[in-house]
């Protein structure tokens, strides 16, 4: 079992990784949290698929279980609520531990419900979708979507532990698979040298599903997570911004389809080759790195798109990013190898005549 550590003052936590390792998950949260009550918080699709398990952990635990419904749709505050109301009505304390076991939407929910159960509880994640392995479950975002917008009203509150079973990965759909591998694919553009060797000589053996490769691969994205949340904990000094490559066209991209026919990671799969042609195109990245990023090009997942989108649409939709400052988009760039740049000075033809070229239009 692999162990890291997220340093945050009084608020670090230990993310444990391992094939296997939720088989001893009674005897992980009854030693880390003694005397504690815990609310499992999932969603009916897991309570399906993992029945014998869950019904292992209530057996083992003192454990009440709570089962929203499956889907972003449901990420709201009526479900955060609904929460908040099983908590209550359980007469729970403020020693109660809240074990969030699903992908991002469980761990954004019951993270959210975590920080506001009696001002604020402890909470472990149990991530079982590859981008809450890679993303959601580490850094301590926490929200429910509004009708305004996507993750409008929630907290910052970090877990107290994340332990992450890659076998979990073994009953999740290919399609979603795909997309959480968007975003470990995702740290090879931030995570320096190192992780642009390790995705290009392991992706073939991690899409094909290889353990050790995965394990390995959601440790050092885990670990570039880890360094980047530990120098911006709350989004403040910029820092966090580098998460956000392919994210600006992604959330332009989703907004566009109207956050339906197209999974967040395939929009950032999209959005990681439009960051790209546009750093080539404006001289982001150096010549010297052409072909490393030309590998990284030639390999990204290509994912079909529900049909081919307006690109004057999707140049609009940037204007509504949370990122926006003062009117500008704050475009996230390839440059040195691993590494970005942010660039707010980018001109309107510029990323047009990328959007014409990615999507062949
Ligand atoms: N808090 C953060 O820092 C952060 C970061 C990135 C994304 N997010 C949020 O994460 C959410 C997306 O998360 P997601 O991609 O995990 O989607 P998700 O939580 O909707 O899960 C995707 C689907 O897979 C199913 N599923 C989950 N685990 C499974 C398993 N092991 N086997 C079979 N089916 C399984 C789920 O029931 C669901 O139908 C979005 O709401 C996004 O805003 C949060």
């Amino acid at each position: 079992m692999e162990h890291y550590n997220v340093n945050l003052g009084d608020r670090s936590y230990p993310i444990l990784l391992g094939a296997g390792i939720s088989s001893n998950i009674s005897g992980e949260l009854r030693s880390r949290f003694p005397g504690a009550k815990f609310a499992l918080v999932t969603n009916e699709t897991l309570v399906n698929i993992y029945q014998k398990e869950l019904a292992d952990w209530s057996s083992e635990l003192p454990m009440v279980r709570i089962a929203i419904p499956d889907g972003e749709q449901y990420k709201t505050i009526d479900t955060w609520r609904s929460v908040l109301d099983s908590l209550l009505g359980e007469r729970l304390d403020r020693k109660t531990v809240i074990v969030a076991f699903g992908g991002g939407v469980v761990g954004d929910i019951a993270g959210f419900a975590a920080a506001s159960f009696l001002r604020g509880v402890k909470y472990v994640q149990i991530p079982s979708t590859l981008l809450a392995m890679v993303d959601s479950s580490v850094g301590g975002k926490t929200a429910v979507d509004h009708k305004m917008g996507k993750n409008l009203v929630g907290a910052f509150h970090q877990p107290s532990l994340v332990l992450v079973d890659t076998t979990f990965l073994e009953t999740l759909p290919r399609r979603e698979f795909i997309a959480g591998y968007a975003e470990l694919f995702k740290y090879s553009f931030i995570g320096g040298s190192d992780m642009v060797t390790f995705v290009s000589s392991n992706h073939k053996a991690m899409v094909g599903g290889d353990n050790k490769a995965l394990v390995e691969g959601i440790r050092r994205s885990l670990a570039i997570k880890a360094r980047v949340v530990e120098s911006d904990e709350r989004e403040e000094t910029g820092a966090r911004a580098v998460l956000n490559f392919g994210h600006t066209f992604a959330h332009a991209i989703e907004r566009f389809y109207n956050f339906s026919g197209i999974l967040h990671g395939e929009a950032v799969l999209w959005g990681i080759a439009c960051a790209c042609d546009l750093g080539l195109r404006v001289g982001t990245i150096p010549q010297m790195e052409l072909k490393t990023y030309g590998h990284l090009l030639e390999i990204l997942p290509r994912v079909n798109l529900p049909w081919k989108p307006d690109p004057e649409k999707l140049y609009e939709g940037m204007f509504y990013d949370k990122k926006v400052e003062k009117g500008k988009v704050n475009f996230v760039l390839p440059t040195e190898a691993g590494s970005v740049v942010i660039r707010n000075d980018i001109t309107q033809e510029a990323v047009l005549e990328t959007l014409n070229t990615v999507f062949g239009i």
